[in-house]
């Protein structure tokens, strides 16, 4: 007998046989030609949360998107796993189309919003609390709550689009003439449809580089 709790996993086996069958009756060389290499034309720095899947709400197939997600998408100077993923993603994969896609509704920013708490996931949120702190004359113009942390998706976005141009890999493309683009979009869980925040970086800005960074 199936014990629903215990075998919750098996599900997911079950739907992958259905699939699987379901996209070799489709393009019976599908699995064979992605076998073969992949070529995808996107990267995509994402959320981790479960609502916001880049291929399915992009209406993308496995070996469009090469994809990094963790809590409330954030590019972090030091972090050796996204830096991989965009030096690999850039550099050997060709990709020119680097998006950093927050949402409305981000348990991560909400976090970021609220006291200090405690666990590893209070140290990554710290990330976001400097976001907050860099732009707190913007957020504290916004008295409804709500829409200050809309806002405050937004600006996490920005910010971390603007980190990435600041990775050596951006900018090393960017000096080698690379038409490497970096999008900042939001996701509405609401309506599921993305906004383009239009904060698209396209090369390296050196007058931002000096002390002088705001
Ligand atoms: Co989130």
């Amino acid at each position: 007998m199936l014990d629903i709790k215990a075998d919750l996993h098996k599900i997911l086996l079950g739907r992958n046989k259905d699939w699987s069958e379901k996209m070799l009756k489709e393009n019976p060389e599908l699995f064979e030609e992605l076998a073969q290499h992949q070529n995808p034309f996107f990267l995509w720095i994402g959320c981790s949360d479960s609502r916001v899947p880049p291929n399915q709400i992009t209406g993308t197939m496995p070996g469009d998107i090469f994809i990094h997600r963790n809590i409330a998408n954030v590019v972090v100077h030091t972090d050796m796993n996204l830096l991989s993923v965009v030096d690999y993603g850039v550099n050997v994969l060709g990709i020119d189309h680097v998006i950093v896609c927050g949402h409305y509704g981000c348990g991560g920013v909400k976090a970021a919003m609220g006291p200090e708490f405690g666990g590893a996931a209070a140290s990554w949120v710290r990330h976001i609390r400097d976001v907050a702190r860099i732009h707190h004359a913007d957020l504290d113009m916004i008295a409804d709550e709500k829409e200050r942390f809309d806002r405050l998706v937004e600006l996490n976005v920005a910010e971390q689009v603007y980190d990435l141009s600041r990775t050596t890999v951006l900018r090393d493309a960017w000096t080698k003439k690379r038409k490497v683009q970096v999008h900042g979009w939001v996701y509405s869980l609401k309506d599921g449809l993305i906004t383009d925040l239009n904060v698209t970086r396209t090369r390296y800005e050196a007058e931002e580089a000096g002390v002088d960074v705001d």
